[in-house]
């Protein structure tokens, strides 16, 4: 039993205020032992040694999937769960319209309660962990206390985690404080099930103070507080206080990957992309160029999945990090063709959740072969078969399972993704999932243009969080989900970012906005996507180089049929045609939707933005 002041820190820990806080929580969630992990090998086989005996873990066939689990969730904890997700700061108007809000004093109050006691019979697992390189100028550091093994050995992949932290820490380095509760305390002897969660959730941000809480859910983004909770929620209201400091244009935390582009005319580039949670990050970050441009020397490297962190350098030149360590990604649809490298990443140390197990102690997911095992036990544990699955649309892997997975396994990893410095950014691309009206690739002719298409980007709804499918809703930026604070204020540091950066002469990357979700009247992508992407990726390149043509069009710059690479595939014009067309009607509509965008955001909304939307308008006609 841990007395309340007494909680064993081990002699390398030297941080005072750090024991005190954890001995606070320890005494409030009344765990019944304290372990502070060190981030070792020893330390992640021996956690998940004991999650295969308490049923968490299901360990894989060691021949065909060395050193991996499969971890199966509660039916109804699955995904983030945004309507249950809050930003607590004293005004409403800094959490804004499209933030979930709470006055911190009450929401203290109401975690008084939840947390009381909510760890009884479980073990406290102190998680110690930096986003960014140890040690890195740019890098933060959290400590995550957590009643949930499964989060302590995740978040040792997904983050740099361990011992080492401790060094960069000192007697008295800030921390992002993250408590973490599955909220099912187990009374005296009472037998624990496999994935202990509650049906009340909780998922706090205090960003005044910096502090993450969580209670109820195990999953994703929910329970891994590095992520979305700290890198991005967090980390964007850091970045924007950061810019109310003299001299400073701040810094962004964005939902992007960062991937390098070596050209075959003997350039390195770096792009970052953000599009929605499940519309296509882990896939562009890893793509393999197809055929007809890898012969030509194009090759694309991963340095992040899923966020970037975005500052300014000394010459004003915007450079990214990718805070993360692993990928947290969506195994459904990926197999050898659409993301080889992905499944190269997957052979072995892998914590799969949510996805298939066949007979042979192996995994499999919807999309990963064309034919489907012949049995296998689905994601909730019961039997599986074609046909039955048919009969009653019952998947083998739940739509939103996911592998864990260190990102030294990708074998496309990037020289440079470790790099404290990070990287030159040389252009931005936005995209959301839209079966209609977005064209495939447009070019803005601003940066002021480019920050209205990101901020007035739509996106169908995905299985990544909670709630209908398929709905289509305002995602500006893809980071509705996830902005610490008011939307409007963003959309201002994103234009006086690149209005400082201009000012002192330095060159702003060129932004993009793509749609590769086009469908036909059956319903199917017309698009190819994938690896074919990269012919869009050519193209933008090209344009930075003024390399490569296009046309003007209402929005922006958009190829015409012969701008675009298409060595090696057979695609008709008429196709083009079908994912590149605008039609006015629906135009008009989509205006509507963007004018109701900026109804709700109207507090403190920028002027430019509403200018663009008359120029825009005005060609449209
Ligand atoms: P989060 O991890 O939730 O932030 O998602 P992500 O943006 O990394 O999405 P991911 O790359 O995992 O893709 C999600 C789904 O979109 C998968 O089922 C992919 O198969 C599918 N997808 C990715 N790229 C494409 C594409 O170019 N075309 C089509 N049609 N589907 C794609
Ligand atoms: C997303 O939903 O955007 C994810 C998965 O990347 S989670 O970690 O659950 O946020
Ligand atoms: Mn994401």
């Amino acid at each position: 039993m841990v007395e309340t002041m007494n909680v064993n820190a081990p002699a390398y820990v030297k941080h005072d205020g750090l024991k005190r806080w954890v001995a606070e929580i320890a005494a409030k969630t009344k765990p019944s032992r304290i372990v502070w992990c060190d981030g070792s090998e020893q330390e992640y086989a021996q956690l998940c040694a004991e999650m295969v005996a308490a049923g968490t873990l299901i360990p894989l066939n060691a021949q065909k999937r060395p050193n991996s689990f499969l971890a199966r969730s509660a039916p109804d904890d699955v995904a983030r769960v945004e309507d249950r997700t809050f930003i607590c700061t004293p005004n409403q108007s800094d959490a804004g319209p499209t933030n979930n809000w709470m006055a911190p004093d009450d929401m203290r109050q109401t975690l008084e309660g939840l947390f009381d006691g909510c760890m009884q019979g479980r073990t406290l697992y102190v998680v110690p962990f930096s986003m960014g390189p140890l040690g890195s100028p740019i890098a933060q550091i959290g400590i995550e206390l957590s009643d949930s093994p499964y989060v302590a050995v995740n978040m040792r992949m997904m983050t740099r985690m361990g011992r080492a932290v401790y060094d960069v820490l000192g007697a008295d380095g800030e921390y992002v404080p993250c408590v973490h509760s599955v909220g099912a305390p187990l009374a005296g002897g009472q037998a624990d099930v496999a994935w202990p969660c509650n049906s009340t959730k909780y998922i706090v941000h205090f960003p005044q103070t910096r502090e993450i809480w969580s209670y109820g859910s195990g999953y994703g983004g929910n329970a891994l507080l590095g992520k979305k909770c700290f890198a991005l929620r967090i980390a964007s209201t850091m970045g924007r206080a950061a810019a109310d400091q003299a001299d400073s244009p701040g810094w962004l935390a964005e939902h992007m990957l960062i991937l390098g582009v070596q050209a075959p005319w003997g350039k390195k580039y770096h792009v970052a992309a953000a599009f929605p949670s499940a519309c296509g990050k882990t896939n562009f970050a890893m793509l393999i160029p197809p055929a007809g441009l890898s012969q030509q020397g194009w090759k694309i490297t991963t340095i992040g999945d899923d966020i970037a962190w975005i500052k300014p350098d000394a010459k004003g030149r915007l450079r990214a990090i990718n805070p993360e360590a692993g990928y947290f990604g969506v195994a459904p649809g990926t197999n050898e063709q659409s993301n080889f490298n992905c499944m190269a990443s997957l052979k072995e140390n892998v914590i799969f959740t949510n996805v298939a197990l066949t007979d042979d102690g192996d995994v499999w997911w919807e999309g990963m072969t064309k034919t489907p095992p012949a049995h296998c036990i689905d994601w909730r544990g019961n039997d599986w078969t074609p046909e039955a699955a048919k009969k009653d649309s019952i998947k083998a892997a739940h739509p939103n399972a996911r592998f864990t997975v260190s990102a030294t396994q990708n074998p496309v990893l990037d020289e440079a993704w470790d790099d404290p410095a990070g990287v030159e950014i040389d252009a931005f691309i936005f995209g959301g999932r839209r079966s209609t009206t977005v064209p495939l690739v447009t070019e803005a002719r601003s940066w002021e243009e480019g920050v209205y298409m990101a901020a007035t980007m739509g996106s169908e709804t995905t299985a990544a969080a909670m709630g209908k499918q398929g709905v289509v809703r305002r995602d500006p930026f893809a980071m509705l989900p996830f902005c610490g604070y008011n939307m409007a204020n963003y959309f201002s540091h994103w234009l006086q970012l690149g209005e400082q950066i201009e000012a002192i002469g330095a060159a702003l990357p060129k932004i993009f906005c793509v749609n590769w979700f086009r469908t036909d009247d059956q319903g199917r992508f017309v698009w190819p996507g994938f690896s074919e992407n990269a012919r869009v990726l050519k193209w933008m390149l090209a344009r930075i180089e003024n390399n490569a043509g296009g046309v003007e069009h209402v929005f922006g710059v958009t190829p015409r049929y012969e701008d675009l690479d298409w060595a090696g595939l057979n695609f008709s014009e008429d196709l083009f045609k079908a994912i590149t067309s605008i039609e006015a009607d629906a135009w008009k509509q989509e205006f509507k939707l963007h004018d109701e965008l900026f109804q709700t955001l109207s507090e403190g909304l920028p002027s430019n933005l509403l200018k663009i939307r008359g120029e825009l308008e005005a060609r449209l006609g």
